[in-house]
């Protein structure tokens, strides 16, 4: 039997979207666990080791900003996935994998290794505006432009996406982990106390904003104090949050603002009708689209499905009747076996 999926290796998740089946199969953390050089856990339960490893177990995040860091480590998470979401082995795999607008041929040619050594027998690449465009359930053949921009964990990746192609794109290294980041290092700053990543998240998630709040709210944060050692708890005020992701969120609009900037008259009138299309888990930061819209004066939308988007639009892609096969940047890769 074969089936056509979509991939999309993100920095912190994986999502695995089934053409046929019409949905997610897999969404796990891109994270695996490696002992003596095999794959110890991968996803959810990889994720859980971070920090907690001993001497014998190395916890990988193998890919950062679209780009494959860590060969073995990527394939082991990739097969685990594929296995774990499909009903049969031996299912024939197709599948377009999404890589960032401009990707070079190198890091190409290693997404494309990783997808066949996980199993995958026939491999794709689409540019991931362009998956994220189509899984948005926009029509990308359309003499029309519409932007669309991508706010991962770590990469903001901006485009203008017209008659089946990306015209203009810009990507940023900040995401929600720079946000995330920025948390860590305002508390170790003010209050001398180091919290984990993972803190930093549940916090922002809970409290930050990228517009200035009038909230009174506090959230509390567990960490280590920097000088003593123990575990200690730091109450943050939504205020504090706000500030602490300032910059990030101004390097954030201002790459999308800067697509906007690039893009030939002809479209940029279109674009005040069709808008911006926000992606991605970042895009739910609160305020971030408000922020947007009047920093561009264009109307704003969040995607449905914002982080499924790009998996599910590179599976639509392979659908040999949907007149978006030329979303796809090459003829399959193949191994034979
Ligand atoms: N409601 C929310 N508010 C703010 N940030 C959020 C929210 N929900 C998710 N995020 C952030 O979104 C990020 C994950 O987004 P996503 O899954 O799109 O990233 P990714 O595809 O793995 O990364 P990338 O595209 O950069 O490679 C995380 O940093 C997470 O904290
Ligand atoms: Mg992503």
């Amino acid at each position: 039997m074969a089936v056509d999926l979509g991939i999309d290796l993100g920095t912190a998740s994986t999502r695995i979207y089934s053409r046929r089946e019409k949905r997610l199969i897999a969404n796990a953390p891109t994270v695996a666990a490696i002992k003596d050089g095999e794959i110890a856990a991968a996803g959810e339960k990889a994720l859980e080791m971070i920090g907690k490893t001993n001497a014998s177990l190395n916890v990988i995040e193998p890919v950062k900003d679209g780009a494959i860091t860590n060969f073995d480590a990527a394939v082991g998470l990739l097969k685990e996935l594929l296995t774990g979401g499909l009903a049969s082995a031996f299912t024939k795999v197709r599948a377009a994998v999404c890589v960032p607008s401009g990707i070079g041929d190198v890091e190409r040619r290693a997404v494309e290794e990783v997808a066949i050594s996980a199993g995958v027998k026939d491999v794709y690449l689409i540019e991931s505006p362009l998956a994220g465009a189509i899984g948005a359930g926009i029509d990308i053949n359309e003499p029309k432009g519409y932007v669309i921009a991508d706010v991962g964990a770590g990469t903001t990746e901006a485009a203008v996406v017209s008659l089946g192609g990306v015209v203009v794109s810009k990507s940023v290294k900040v995401g929600g982990k720079s946000l995330d980041n920025d948390i860590i290092q305002t508390i170790k700053k003010k209050y001398n106390v180091e919290i984990a990543a993972t803190t930093a998240e549940k916090v922002k998630l809970r409290l930050a904003s990228a517009l200035p709040s009038l909230s009174t709210d506090i959230v509390e944060a567990k960490g280590k104090d920097m000088y003593s050692g123990v575990p200690k708890t730091v109450s943050i005020s939504s205020n504090e949050l706000n500030n602490a992701i300032r910059d990030s969120v101004s390097r954030i609009v201002e790459t999308i603002r800067s697509v906007l900037e690039e893009t030939p008259p002809e479209l940029s009138a279109d674009l005040l009708e069709t808008g911006i299309i926000l992606t991605g888990g970042g895009s739910a930061l609160r305020g971030l689209g408000k922020l947007l819209k009047s920093a561009t004066g264009i109307n704003v939308f969040m995607a449905e499905d914002a982080v499924t988007v790009n998996a599910k639009g590179a599976a639509m892609a392979l659908g040999s009747k949907s007149g978006l096969r030329s979303a796809l940047l090459n003829t399959a890769a193949r191994k034979t076996y």
